[in-house]
């Protein structure tokens, strides 16, 4: 990764700092959080977004609700420290990979209640930064693999931001992105805007600008024909869930994309970390949606764009069937969407 590109968040002498997603690209400016509610609001309102980051930001997050339990019995603190998880489990609910941090962070919580209070946050501070390296290993690994499938020169079509930003550094959609444009495979990006959020135009547009990757920016809308119109030689998402059949939570507009390349004869590729497989829901029907506000569908940059009492439907994710992808990409290989469920047996 170009070192000139921020980081998107780090730990710092018992404060997290996050890089402020909704100021980008205009202003990088971080905020720090000092106590686990400052965590879970800024997962609520995006300052830090994307699967993995906001499971690697809920991981110091329960740091920091260890450091309110130096007085309490251990059968409080495991009180609390539940109650906590709840609470930051529910800041985003469809990504699997904040629960998948949290539940970690609580497995060290019960194994150090016997340690003195500064060395139960040394524990904890451990296991949050074993989270944090382990996020950034897994996507060099499955940029590698996924580079692997693309031909020379090849353009590709991106949805959201599921770079850098949205991990704790490298990404994983864009992670592959990166490495196949190092080694001469990929030779421009699609980058879709994404609405209503813009994780596309602010984020995935800016990423590749400081990566000096070439990309072309589109609206949502435009996908279809974009494909029919350039030679598009894959799309490639990331995902914020994934059901043990294979089929993949995104961002909205996910499931609309890989229809389009199922119908273009387009190979349709989702890169993520195992932390993003629910072994635990059979089928994508059963992943809960995040709807979120009807304000961030009716106004862009703070200014209204439809008449005062329309009704708005904003879900934040939609379901992609497993029928429709062509691989998964994973650290521990490279899936048919039906087989992902096998990946439970590999240590
Ligand atoms: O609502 P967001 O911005 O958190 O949604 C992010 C996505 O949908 C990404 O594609 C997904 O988290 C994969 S990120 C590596």
């Amino acid at each position: 990764m170009n070192n000139k590109m921020p980081e998107t968040l780090y730990w710092d002498k018992g404060e997290l700092f996050l890089l402020d997603q909704l100021e980008l690209p205009n202003k990088v400016i971080y905020r720090k959080c000092k106590t686990y509610t400052d965590v879970i609001k800024s997962i609520k309102n995006m300052i830090v977004r994307g699967a993995p980051a906001i499971g690697v930001a809920a991981a110091y997050g329960m740091v920091l609700a260890g450091t309110k339990t130096a007085k309490l019995s251990p059968t409080e603190k495991i009180k609390f420290i539940k109650k906590v998880s709840e609470e930051m489990i529910q800041a985003r609910p469809t990504a699997v990979n904040l629960k998948w941090a949290v539940d970690k962070m609580c497995l060290v919580v019960e194994s150090s209640l016997k340690l003195n209070p500064e060395n139960f946050i040394i524990a904890l501070e451990k296991a949050a930064n074993e989270i944090y390296d382990e996020d950034i290993e897994c996507n060099k690994v499955m940029a590698d693999f996924g580079a692997r499938l693309l031909k020379k020169n090849s353009v590709v079509l991106t949805h959201c931001n599921a770079g850098a930003l949205a991990t704790a550094g490298y990404g994983t959609a864009l992670g592959m992105i990166r490495t196949g444009y190092k080694n001469g495979k990929i030779k421009r990006v699609f980058v879709d805007e994404t609405r209503p959020y813009l994780q596309g135009a602010r984020l995935t547009a800016w990423e590749l600008q400081q990566e000096k990757i070439p990309y072309t920016l589109i609206t949502d809308n435009m996908a279809g024909y974009i494909m029919k119109t350039e030679k598009i030689d894959a799309v490639i998402v990331g995902a914020d869930r994934i059901a043990s059949n294979g089929d993949v939570a995104n961002k909205i507009g996910t499931y609309s994309l890989s229809i389009l390349a199922k119908y273009h004869k387009i190979p349709f590729y989702v890169v993520a970390p195992s932390s993003t497989i629910d072994f635990s829901t059979l089928y994508g029907t059963k992943i809960k949606i995040e709807e979120r506000s009807a304000e961030e569908v009716l106004k862009i940059n703070g200014k209204e764009i439809a008449p005062k009492g329309t009704i708005v439907r904003h879900p934040g994710f939609d379901i992609t069937p497993a029928s429709n992808i062509t691989m998964i990409i994973t650290e521990k290989g490279v899936f048919k969407p039906n087989k992902i469920s096998t990946l439970k047996k590999i240590k």
